[in-house]
């Protein structure tokens, strides 16, 4: 386990392509047997998500944000959202991604990469964020409902064949994740 003081966390360029996808790999065989496809999570190759962040990150767009937590054993969870402009949205941002090395869990990097995330957005003038999860994610959930996010919808799950639902959250006041 880490301690906070011991993580740094930073924002991602395209020359942390790599380091974003081993976390990403890693995190996902630990988090998602059982939810998702295990060959999906056994076929999950780095070098392919390397290209996707690294080519993501080229060419992002303002209000985009990537974070990533280093410890000094290196790289252990990242976070990525962006500000939403459409006034049709149930919040004007919203995290897309956030994943924590189970080693490296418990010790409050989640809540301290999401509340970086926020107030990135917080920055930019957003008012209020929101985060989708797959509703059998029953840890992740019971995390976001800790930091007072409140469940507004439930949305089918695009991919993996269909069949999956996802719960999504909102936090009606972002300042509930900054102060
Ligand atoms: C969910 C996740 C991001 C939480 O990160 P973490 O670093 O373990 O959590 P933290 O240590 O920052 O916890 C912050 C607070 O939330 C609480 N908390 C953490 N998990 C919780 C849970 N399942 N239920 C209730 N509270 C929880 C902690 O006790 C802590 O509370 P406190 O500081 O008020 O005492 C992390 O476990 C993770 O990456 N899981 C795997 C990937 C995943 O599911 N990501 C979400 C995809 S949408």
């Amino acid at each position: 386990m880490v301690d906070l003081l011991d993580y740094a966390i930073v924002p991602a360029g395209p020359g942390d392509a790599a380091d974003l996808a081993r976390v990403h790999v890693k995190s996902w065989r630990e988090t998602y047997p059982g939810h998702l496809p295990q060959t999906y999570l056994n076929g999950m190759r780095p070098s392919a998500h390397a290209r996707r962040f690294y080519r993501d990150l080229m060419r992002a767009s303002p209000g985009e944000v990537v974070l990533l937590a280093e410890s000094a054993e290196g790289p252990v969870g990242y976070a990525s959202g962006a500000r939403l402009k459409a006034e049709t949205r149930p919040a004007d941002s919203e995290v897309f991604t956030l994943y924590v090395l189970k080693a490296a869990q418990k010790a409050g990097l989640g809540r301290a990469l999401l509340n970086s995330a926020a107030r990135v957005f917080q920055a930019d003038g957003a008012r209020s964020l929101m985060l989708r999860v797959l509703s059998s994610n029953r840890k992740a959930r019971g995390f976001y409902e800790h930091l007072g996010g409140e469940a507004f919808a439930e949305v089918p799950s695009q991919g993996w064949g269909g069949g999956l639902t996802e719960i999504a959250y909102r936090w009606g006041d972002i300042a509930r994740l900054t102060k």
